[in-house]
Parts: structure tokens; sequence; C-alpha cells
């Protein structure tokens, strides 16, 4: 079995014959986003299931590709649908598709989700920056041999969303008339969601926010020097919090209908990073 640096190397000797321009701005599109390729004009497209030893997503409605070209005028690279660690990969597969747009040289990554709100000013349809997180329900990507190309063994996570990139969300935002919450986002294990009694720990801690995904991505990139920043849909109100249980067509009901906004904000985001 390859180790996460070889790994790592493989898929992009896959992919690097395959990239002409290289992009400056990575966007990965959580649940509801997927349509906000259309918005791209496509150069070149890369299936996940086509690189060598890239771990491909098993989740309905996640495509599973990069796309390549321009948006607002910018050289971007978009993963539509990621992985995620309840599918049951190591970690370290889970980031290898965010570390893959490092090595291609992208500056920033906009990294986007479906979360739960726990945060009692949260409703469904809302959109909340992410300032900070809590990732220590699930394990660290970096675990295991350092990847001393990469980054340090033990990187500073004092500003994992870069305070740069959030005034802009918050211009870009401001511009387009558009009430942004902003908030601290836990990355739970799931695949279950979460009981009342984590939500009420997880809100004693000082999350705003909860989901499947995200942090352990923002880690990697940290790890590796790229800068991060975050938006999380909120879709839905968590455990405990309403009456009717919680459902993944709910999450995506709402996240559908959000995606217009939520593609406003990124278009214009894009073009002020
Ligand atoms: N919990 C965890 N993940 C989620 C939720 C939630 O309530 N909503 C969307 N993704």
């Amino acid at each position: 079995m390859k180790n996460a640096s070889e790994k790592l190397k493989n898929c992009y000797e896959s992919v690097a014959g395959k990239i002409t321009v290289t992009p400056g701005i990575g966007i990965v599109l959580g649940s509801g986003l997927g349509g906000y390729a259309d918005r791209m004009d496509v150069r070149t497209e890369i299936r996940y299931e086509d690189i060598e030893g890239f771990p491909v997503s098993t989740v309905k409605g996640h495509n599973g590709r990069y796309l390549f070209g321009t948006l607002n005028g910018r050289e971007v690279v978009m993963m539509q649908g990621r992985v995620h660690y309840y599918e049951g990969y190591e970690m370290s597969d889970v980031v290898l598709p965010v570390r893959l747009m490092g090595m291609m040289g992208v500056k920033a990554v906009v990294l986007t989700n479906a979360a739960g709100g726990m945060n009692p000013a949260h409703h469904p349809g809302i959109l909340m920056m992410i300032t900070d997180h809590i990732a220590s329900f699930v394990p660290s990507p970096l675990r295991g041999p350092n990847i001393d190309e990469l980054g340090l063994r033990f990187p500073d996570m004092s500003h994992v969303y870069d305070p740069a990139l959030q005034e802009k969300i918050r211009q870009a935002a401001k511009d387009l008339d558009l009430h942004l919450y902003e908030g601290v986002y836990l990355q739970h294990p799931g695949p279950n969601f979460e009981t009342p009694a984590e939500i009420r720990a997880y809100r004693s801690l000082g999350a705003d926010a909860v989901g499947m995904s995200t942090a352990c991505e923002a880690v990697a990139l940290n790890h590796m020097g790229v800068k991060v920043c975050g938006i999380s849909c909120i879709t839905n109100l968590c455990a405990g919090m309403n009456k009717k249980p919680l459902t993944h067509e709910e999450v995506q009901e709402t996240a559908d209908l959000v995606a217009e906004s939520f593609q406003g904000l990124l278009t214009k985001l894009v073009s002020v990073i």
C-alpha cells in the first residue's frame, strides 16, 4: 500500500499533463452547489475516476470531477464533488483532492458546504462565513509521517481562515446586499446526524454550525501554505432544535433553494480574491 506522499505524487503525475493553464483559485462545491459549474467557462475536465489512485466519492449527487477554466475572468479549478470521512476513507485520502489543487498551483481555496445551524439566531437558508473551526472530533489529516515537501510537522492553526479573505467575503456580501452570518464550524464524523445532547455539547464548546466536511480540508491546505476561506449554507436547524427528524433530502432541498444567492456571492468573491 502506498503512503500518503506517494499517492499524492502519483495522482499529481496523472493530472499534471492535462492542465494547460495554472489555476489561481480553487473552489470546492458543497451540497446543492454542483450546478455552479455551469457558470464557468470550462476548458478541461478531469473525472476523479480517471485519476489513478484517487479516492472516488460514493455519495449520490456528487459527480466527482475537477473542472478547469475561467470564472468571472479568473483562472479557477472547481471540485465538483468531494470525498467524506464517513465514506470510510483515511483522513489523508479525504484531503488528497484539495492537496492536489495546492500542488496544481492554486494560491487560495474557497471551501463550501451545507451545514446544520445551532446558533439560536440561525434559520434554514442563511449563509455563514466560517471564521474558525473545531476539528477535534475527527482525526487530523496530518496524522502519520509528515510530508516535509508540503509543510511543517507542527503547523500553526491560529488563522486557518485567512483574515484578508474573510474581509473580502464581507465586502462581497455587502456589495450584493446579502446578509452574511459569521461563525465557528464544527466537523462531526458522520454519517449519522448528531444527537440533541451532542448539539448542546458542541454549542457549549463554541460551535455555531456543524457538518461532515471542510475542517480537515482547511487544515491540510493550511499545512501546505494555501490560503483558505469557507462559507456554509445553513440548510437546517440542528437535532433537538426542531420537532421533525433531520433528513438528507431536507438538506438538499434547502441547499438548492439557496444556490442562486450562494452562487452570486461566490462569483463576486472570485473577482476580488
Ligand atoms: N449535521 C451535520 N451535517 C449536516 C447537517 C447537520 O445538521 N446539515 C447539513 N449537513
